[in-house]
Order: C-alpha cells, then sequence, then structure tokens
C-alpha cells in the first residue's frame, strides 16, 4: 500500500494598502498578527486566500476606489470561493455596516480592532460576517511585531501615536481613528532596533501629529523633541524622518533638535491647509496665516538647508476667490518645496457637513485647484534649478524604475535624485552633484 503525502500549506494573506503613510504601518502591523496566526504574506493576488484592502476616508474619491475595487474582488470570489475579503483602515471604521452589506466582504474591522482579526476570520470561515469597528483609547499595538511588506525597501515607517483630537472642521480622522495618544519609548526603542538590524537605513516617524506626542513617565513627560533627540542619540546609523506636523506645535526645541543632529533629516511636512484668516478659522486650525509665517522664519533661521512641504486644500466652505488669492500669495510667499493640493471633499459627520454649506461650485474648486497645481509646479522647478552645481548626500534606494543604468535616492531634504549607477547598492550615502532639475526630479553625478 502506498503512503499519501500530505502536506500542509500555509494560509496566504494578500495586503492592498491605500491612503498615508499610517496605513502602511498598519498593514505591517496587521500582516504580524496574521502571521502569528500562521498567515505568510504573498504579493500575488492568485495565492492568496485572504484579501485585505486597508482603505482612507479622507477624501470620496479615495472612498469611491475601494467601492470599485470591492465589485472586482466580487467577480474574483464567484470563481474563487474560499477567498475571503476583508476591508480595514478608515473606511471600515466610517461605514461599517455598510461595506459588510457588500457581497464580496467577509471582514470589517476599524484601525484599533487589528487584535481581533483572528477572531473575525474565524467568523467569516464559519459563514458569518465579522465586524469590529469599536475605537479603543489606549490601542498602541504595543508588543506586536510588524511584519514588512515591502521587503526591498531601505526605508521604513514606525508609528510613534495614533489618531488626532483637533477637530478640524473638515477632517474625519479624529472619527475615523479615534482620540490622540503616544506610544512608549521603550517600544519604539525596541521596533527601530529590529529594523535597523534588518536591512533598513532611514525610518519615518508617523502619527496624525507627531510633534503632540506626549509619553508620562512618572513625574517626567516626554514630548516630541526629546523623543525625537533620543532616537537620533540611540540610532547615528540611521536616517530620521517624521509626518506630519501640525503648525501649533512646531516649537523651537524642536527646530534645535533638527538643526543638531546630522542625522536627522533637514525637511519639515507642515500643512497650512489655506492662507485665509477667515477660513483657517472655519477650519479650526487654531493659528493664523501671521503664526504661520512666523514658524516660516523661525525654521528658516534656526535650520537654513531645511526644506519645507504642505497640504493645501481649496474650495473649503464659504472660501471666496480673495480668499483662494490669500492661499496663493501665501505659497508665493513661503515658496514650499513641494505641496500635496486637493479640492475640499465634503465628509459626513464633520463639523463641517453638519453646520457650514458646500457652497463652492463643482467648476470653481476644480479651476482654483488647477490654478494652485500650475502655481506650484513653477515654484518646485524654481526651488530645484537653484540646486544645479550644488552636491548632496544622497541616501541610495535603488536602480531607477525608467533606467537600470541609474539609481534612485533622496536628499536629506528630501528631494529625490537620478544618477548613473557606478555599481552603488540600496542604503550607501553618495555624494551627488546636480546637473539637471525638473519640478519633481534632480539629476545629477555621483562625485566619487
Ligand atoms: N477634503 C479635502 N482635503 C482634505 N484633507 C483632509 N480632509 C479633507 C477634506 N475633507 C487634506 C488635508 C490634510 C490631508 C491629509 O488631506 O490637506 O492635511
Ligand atoms: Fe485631520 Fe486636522 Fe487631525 Fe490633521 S490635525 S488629522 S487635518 S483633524
Amino acid at each position: 500500500m502506498s503512503t499519501m503525502k500530505i502536506s500542509v500549506q500555509r494560509p496566504r494573506l494578500y495586503i492592498e494598502t491605500y491612503g498615508c503613510q499610517m496605513n502602511i504601518a498598519d498593514s505591517e502591523v496587521v500582516a504580524g498578527i496574521l502571521r502569528q496566526q500562521g498567515y505568510d504574506l504573498t504579493h500575488e493576488l492568485e495565492k492568496a486566500d485572504l484579501v485585505l484592502i486597508n482603505t482612507c476616508s479622507v477624501r470620496d474619491n479615495a472612498e469611491q476606489r475601494i467601492w470599485g475595487r470591492l465589485d472586482y474582488f466580487r467577480a474574483i470570489k464567484r470563481k474563487k470561493r474560499f477567498l475571503l475579503v476583508g476591508v480595514i483602515g478608515c473606511m471600515a471604521e466610517r461605514l461599517g455596516e455598510e461595506l459588510a452589506a457588500h457581497e464580496a466582504v467577509d471582514i470589517v474591522a476599524g484601525p484599533d480592532s487589528y487584535r481581533d482579526l483572528p477572531l473575525l476570520l474565524d467568523r467569516a470561515r464559519s459563514g458569518a460576517k465579522g465586524i469590529n469597528v469599536d475605537l479603543n483609547d489606549i490601542e498602541t499595538y504595543s508588543g506586536i511585531n510588524p511584519e514588512r511588506i515591502d521587503e526591498k525597501t531601505i526605508s521604513g515607517f514606525v508609528s510613534i501615536m495614533r489618531g488626532c483630537n483637533n477637530f478640524c472642521t473638515y477632517c474625519i480622522v479624529p472619527y475615523t481613528r479615534g482620540r490622540e495618544r503616544s506610544r512608549d519609548p521603550q517600544d519604539i526603542i525596541h521596533e527601530m532596533e529590529h529594523m535597523a538590524a534588518n536591512g533598513f537605513y532611514e525610518i519615518t516617524l508617523l502619527g496624525q501629529n507627531v510633534n503632540s506626542y506626549s509619553w508620562k513617565n512618572g513625574l517626567q513627560t516626554i514630548a516630541f523633541p526629546q523623543l525625537l533627540e533620543m532616537l537620533a542619540q540611540e540610532f547615528p546609523q540611521l536616517r530620521l524622518r517624521f509626518t506630519t506636523s501640525h503648525p501649533k506645535d512646531i516649537s523651537n526645541d524642536l527646530l534645535h533638535v533638527i538643526a543638531r543632529y546630522p542625522n536627522v533629516c533637514k525637511h519639515i511636512h507642515l500643512p497650512v491647509q489655506s492662507g485665509s484668516n477667515i477660513v483657517l478659522e472655519r477650519m479650526n486650525r487654531k493659528y493664523t496665516r501671521e503664526y504661520y509665517l512666523e514658524r516660516v522664519a523661525a525654521i528658516r533661521s534656526i535650520i537654513p538647508d531645511c526644506s519645507l512641504t504642505t497640504d493645501l486644500f481649496c474650495g473649503f466652505c464659504g472660501e471666496t476667490e480673495e480668499d483662494f488669492q490669500q492661499t496663493l500669495s501665501l505659497m508665493e510667499e513661503v515658496k514650499f518645496d513641494a505641496a500635496y493640493m486637493f479640492k475640499y471633499s465634503e465628509r459626513s459627520g464633520t463639523y463641517a457637513a453638519k453646520k457650514l454649506r458646500d457652497d463652492v461650485p463643482e467648476n470653481i474648486k476644480i479651476e482654483r485647484l488647477n490654478r494652485m497645481i500650475a502655481l506650484q509646479n513653477k515654484i518646485s522647478k524654481a526651488l530645484n534649478q537653484v540646486e544645479i552645481g550644488k552636491t548632496f548626500e544622497v541616501l541610495v534606494e535603488g536602480h531607477s524604475k525608467k533606467s537600470k543604468n541609474d539609481v534612485v535616492g533622496r536628499t536629506s531634504q528630501n528631494k529625490v535624485v537620478v544618477f548613473p549607477d557606478k555599481g552603488f547598492s540600496s542604503g550607501q550615502l553618495v555624494l551627488v552633484k546636480i546637473i539637471k532639475a525638473t519640478s519633481a526630479t534632480l539629476i545629477g553625478e555621483a562625485t566619487v
């Protein structure tokens, strides 16, 4: 009698991540949790037993894309009956039952319920839908070992705080990610040690408002400047970045720490949203145009080689042409190196959706957005032209997508530099002289 060999295949997880960098870090936490349940990551959808879609709710078009994706998975599931599909992240939190009603969806888990995923999976395997969208004011996923999804990258993320208490009137995040909470510094150090030992050369510290980080240690409070200083000293071999910062918390203390440590990158992402005081007040941003400009002046005086990027959006409730002109004039005045630009998208449940009128017509929103983008492209291009002839230390990330003969990396200021490969490896720091520039990329030559 012949014996049959039964090989037990470990189940495979395929994760799609949409939205912000925070979601990339969260997907890695989720992969870490499911690894403990026996799931291996796969990058091939056809091989997956479980698909998770990590979603964003900040603007409506991000959500529309996910609905489209779910229709696609419904078609796949008709052929692959064993496949389980879960929606996680902000959209899961915001829409809960509505998402669960979609034929393709087996699991719905909000940003604070990832530890519950094994249970939700059990429920889904038994044919029911697994839903958990409870928020939790203390969850920071301490003790979870995130599993890296993009194995080739030398640049990773570590979330240091979660949630947001600011309640900007347009923003859904305080409702989908709950209250602000910071992670134990020891836990952060532990995760970074692991990353440093596993091929990472650059780490971006993440949070909705990283600079309002606060950890109480007995009588002592560790705020963001102290945390950053601690990490800069502990990991001199790593480049450190952080995002996103709120203008209200960009203190001189923090600027001095950035200036003092060569391994802290000279780049600040400081969303301004609008240049009009009336609009800023309606947004509940808690600062004025003048305050913001004063902070920009402080950045430039304390860290002269610092680059500055921002988020801006046009067409918020009641925004007049004059208000919009104020945004354009602020852009001209500050000269951001780069900006993420959007048009206002009403999110139900926010203060703006309840109390303000979304009264800027769609065609005007689009027209303003185009003007904003054109201006920023002009500014970015002019600023990049100024870099021609200068030499920067570039951290090599890998080969350029466009040419195998070139490598791509970033300066401390976060500018992308492409230059001919002379046998460089990922993670190497190379001195590069800039010879050409577009609005988005610097082109250079290694000086060695
Ligand atoms: N509509 C358009 N843009 C928004 N943002 C946040 N909420 C909205 C909204 N309702 C933008 C802000 C924020 C970035 C992450 O997204 O500029 O900084
Ligand atoms: Fe949203 Fe404002 Fe919080 Fe940023 S600071 S996540 S824009 S509420």
